[in-house]
């Protein structure tokens, strides 16, 4: 039969695919998110994610040696706080875990880019992102005590700072917070649409930070909605984000795809907990291959549009992409 076009041309053989291949995976395109605790010789498993520790912090500082080595340009830190109050006090304590964190871990590996989370609700003890003030979670109350937090982290070394509590303005108050004291080098990473997402689940098991009371549908968005998560990274864009994300990852490919075609700046991708686990849990299972599932979940991710992944599998990816 003479047909014009056979695209199995271009399949026969996995040279020829490498040389069609458009999307390639590299350690430099990962960021690994790291629990850090309190103590020291600690690595606790994470009974929510297997694989996952929370770090003391001379063990944390060991692991981004290691992290570095692998090729792995960032980290991104949460705390786990057992002091919880009502105003997330411990959240901006100039010696707080975090704080100590992001120091060591500077002073021993500086070129690794460090990053922590801004948020309040591991340091609540009602579990919300916010500040709770008669039944609400309170907007600018709330961003004034982010802006603290994230200047704790500036003055600790940092190089990003990543607020993932969706208030409204926090991005613009982050930026003149940091500009004002003398940090303009420190950079925001913006979890601009950040879904309210049952991805999230084994991550709050790790920072024991589940919301006492209520869901998180205030302030993060509804997933049926892809506009306005375009609005809402445009609003970061105008008030000084560097890089915007979106999260989740996978349940989102199509907004990251949308915004890689209506902004030019960097995107992010968070392949969250709940992703982690169900690859996880279905390897376990001998539902799927857990390699070429990992392989497979992270590349789309970045054919979609994303120029960074935030996942905790980046170190085992890297073991498979050599
Ligand atoms: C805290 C925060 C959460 C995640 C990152 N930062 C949890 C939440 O918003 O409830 C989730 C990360 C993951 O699931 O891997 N604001």
């Amino acid at each position: 039969m003479e047909l014009t076009h056979r695209l199995r041309r271009l399949r026969r053989s996995e040279s020829v695919r490498s040389l069609v291949r458009e999307t390639t995976l590299h350690a430099d395109d990962l960021i690994l998110p790291l629990f850090v605790t309190e103590g020291t010789r600690q690595r606790q498993p994470i009974e929510s994610m297997p694989g996952q520790f929370r770090f003391s912090v001379d063990e944390l500082v060991r692991e981004c040696c290691q992290v570095y080595a692998l090729g792995i340009p960032a980290v991104n830190l949460f705390g786990y706080s057992a002091e919880k109050d009502d105003k997330a006090t411990a959240s901006y304590d100039p010696n707080g875990l975090i704080q100590r964190a992001v120091a060591a871990v500077k002073a021993e590996v500086p070129e690794l880019c460090v990053q922590t989370d801004i948020a309040l609700d591991p340091y609540t003890n009602h579990g919300h992102d916010g500040l709770v003030i008669d039944g609400e979670i309170v907007n600018d109350e709330t961003t004034a005590v982010l802006c603290r937090m994230a200047l704790s982290h500036a003055e600790a070394g940092v190089d990003w700072v990543a607020p993932s509590d969706m208030m409204d303005g926090r991005v613009g108050a982050l930026r003149a917070a940091l500009d004002d004291a003398g940090f303009s080098h420190v950079g925001i990473l913006a979890y601009s649409a950040k879904y309210a997402s049952c991805f999230y689940g084994p991550f709050r098991g790790a920072l024991d930070s589940a919301p006492k009371k209520g869901d998180k549908k205030t302030y993060q968005m509804d997933p049926a909605n892809a506009r306005e998560a375009l609005r809402e990274i445009a609003l970061d864009i105008e008030e000084g984000a560097d890089v915007v994300m979106v999260k989740p990852a996978l349940a989102y490919l199509d907004v990251i795809a949308a915004a890689r075609q209506a902004f030019d700046v960097p995107i992010a991708a968070y392949n969250v907990s709940g992703e982690y686990g169900m690859v996880v849990a279905a390897a376990e299972r001998g539902w799927a291959e857990r390699e070429k599932s990992v392989m497979e979940i992270l590349t789309s991710i970045k054919r979609a549009g994303a120029d960074m992944i935030l996942t905790y599998f980046a170190k085992e990816a890297v073991g498979y992409m050599r």
